[in-house]
């Protein structure tokens, strides 16, 4: 069991609960609106932890689309494909890693406040662009430490947050917290030279950042 599996897992429930929050709901609106899904579309979500950003995918490749989640850790799936509104006709789940996705061929592909995760995220986020191929969309939301002046004591919050959820916590705080940056960074750079028609935009007072675009 990988550090990841055993974090989410204990904390999957707790999870889902915050996750699950109505101003969360608003900001996945915007990441699943900027994919620009259509009706009978194929959309793989990474990471797709405990379904909440199910119904908004289903709702925008409905009817006849497909919603395929894909997560290392069975509990975040198990509390995804037990809630009503986040399981049904289209919609599919695949305990797995989402570095090395077991699908080939979509038209849009999401990860949500997963980039961070990924020591290595140039190659995962190369995976994703070939899963979609030319022409797809790929969209990445993640938290950040907020340039807005206003926000230097938050910004404190955003290291300890970062901390508590995060696997393996063994470094220090603003380690932890510069290390996820390093990988959110290192995963939209990749996105943006790959893709064109690339929108960038800050959500929650610049404390989140949604990176889409369609691959070259
Ligand atoms: C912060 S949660 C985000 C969940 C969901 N995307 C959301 O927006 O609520 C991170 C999720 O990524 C999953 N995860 C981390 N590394 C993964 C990997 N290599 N493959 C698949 N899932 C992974 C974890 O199990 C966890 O469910």
């Amino acid at each position: 069991m990988t550090d990841v599996q055993a974090f989410y897992g204990r904390w999957a429930r707790l999870y889902d609960a915050v996750a699950s929050l109505p101003f969360v709901g608003s900001w996945r609106a915007r990441a699943v609106e900027s994919l620009a899904l259509s009706p009978g579309e194929t959309i793989v979500e990474m990471g797709c932890g405990t379904g909440a950003n199910v119904p908004h995918l289903r709702e925008r490749v409905s009817p006849g689309g497909t919603v395929l989640g894909i997560d290392l850790t069975r509990e975040m799936v198990d509390q995804a494909r037990h809630h009503p509104d986040r399981a049904g006709d289209g919609v599919h789940y695949v305990q797995g890693d989402a570095a090395r996705p077991p699908v080939t061929d979509a038209d849009a592909v999401l990860a949500t406040f997963v980039a961070g995760l990924f020591p290595d995220p140039e190659p995962v986020v190369d995976r994703w662009c070939d899963t979609v191929g030319p022409g797809g969309r790929v969209a990445l939301l993640n938290f950040q430490r907020s340039e807005a002046a206003a926000a230097a004591p938050l910004n404190v919050a955003f290291e300890g947050f970062v901390r508590l959820s995060s696997p393996g916590s063994r470094l220090a705080r603003d380690s932890q917290a510069t290390a996820f940056e390093r990988r959110v960074r290192a995963a939209r750079e990749r996105l943006a030279e790959r893709t064109v028609d690339r929108r960038y935009e800050t959500l929650a007072g610049g404390y989140l950042g949604l990176l889409s675009g369609r691959v070259a």
